[in-house]
């Protein structure tokens, strides 16, 4: 298949179907066994070969399942956030609770002023709005940089991206090297399905964002992510005035 061009049921996966309340069946709860099985394995591998290894915590949904698989078997992995300035209350909330139900500091990194408050000043607070080229620029200030500094010196990192998630995550690799940032990256969740990240949240009581239950199913920054409908992309609340093919932070640079 081309890139670009998908099948009618790999674009059926990527709509959201607002899975918080789903029916935990026999096949959802054996496919969640089976994949959180392999999930503990490769964090374990990772955390015995690549040492020391980062995740990267943006307290979505599917890396609240990361941080109670990682915290839960005490692995050798730290655990960050990229502290944007722009997140919604909700995350905030999230990560004080983080710290009270599994007494875990995040290792939170925040913009360097140096070059955040030039790009403001220059561009207005709300400049993201007014085209892709300022919107690129203010998430390389509040994320990309503040990635950079995360990585430093690491062997690995982990996100918990989903190949579900978005045209521009198709064939999204469990493991590959990220070649900008000269590390390993793994991404234990590639292959899950969001019913499956929700049969894991709800059968160990995983906390999680609460905008999840207001149609959120992807949370970026506040002013940057909307709610959606059942049956949309699950990105597609975020960045939602641009095209799809833009919608990517900087973050996650696909291997050529
Ligand atoms: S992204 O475009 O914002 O990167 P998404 O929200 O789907 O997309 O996040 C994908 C992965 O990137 C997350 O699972 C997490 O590993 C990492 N990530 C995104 N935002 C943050 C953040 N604020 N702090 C730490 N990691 C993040
Ligand atoms: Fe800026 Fe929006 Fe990117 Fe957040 S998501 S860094 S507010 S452009």
């Amino acid at each position: 298949m081309k890139a670009g061009h998908c099948s009618a049921a790999a674009l059926r996966e990527r709509q959201t179907t607002m899975s918080i309340n789903i029916q935990l069946t026999e096949g959802l709860i054996a496919s969640t066994a089976e994949k959180t099985e392999a999930a503990n394995k490769l964090l374990a591998d990772i955390a015995r070969n690549f040492s020391p290894a980062t995740f990267a915590n943006s307290l979505g949904a599917e890396d609240m399942v990361l941080t109670d698989l990682i915290v839960n078997a005490k692995l050798n992995i730290e655990i960050f956030s990229l502290d944007t300035g722009r997140l919604p209350l909700e995350t905030y909330d999230l990560m004080a609770q983080v710290k009270s139900h599994y007494g875990l500091k995040l290792k939170i990194f925040t913009p360097r002023h140096k070059l955040l408050e030039p790009y403001v000043r220059e561009n207005g607070i709300n400049a993201f709005y007014e085209s892709v080229e300022l919107r690129k620029a203010c998430c390389h200030a509040r994320k990309v940089e503040p990635l950079q500094r995360a990585l430093e010196s690491k062997k690995a990192w982990i996100t918990g991206m989903r190949a579900q998630q978005s045209a521009t995550r198709d064939g999204l690799p469990v493991r590959s090297y990220d070649e900008g940032n000269g590390l390993e990256k793994f991404n234990p969740l590639a292959d899950w399905s969001e019913k499956e990240v929700w049969a894991y949240i709800k059968q160990h009581a995983v906390p999680y964002n609460a905008l999840h239950d207001k149609f959120y199913p992807s949370i970026g920054c506040a002013p940057c992510t909307r709610s959606v409908t059942p049956g949309e992309d699950v990105r597609s609340g975020r960045w939602w005035w641009e095209n799809p093919e833009s919608k990517e932070c900087g973050l996650h640079v696909k291997a050529k």
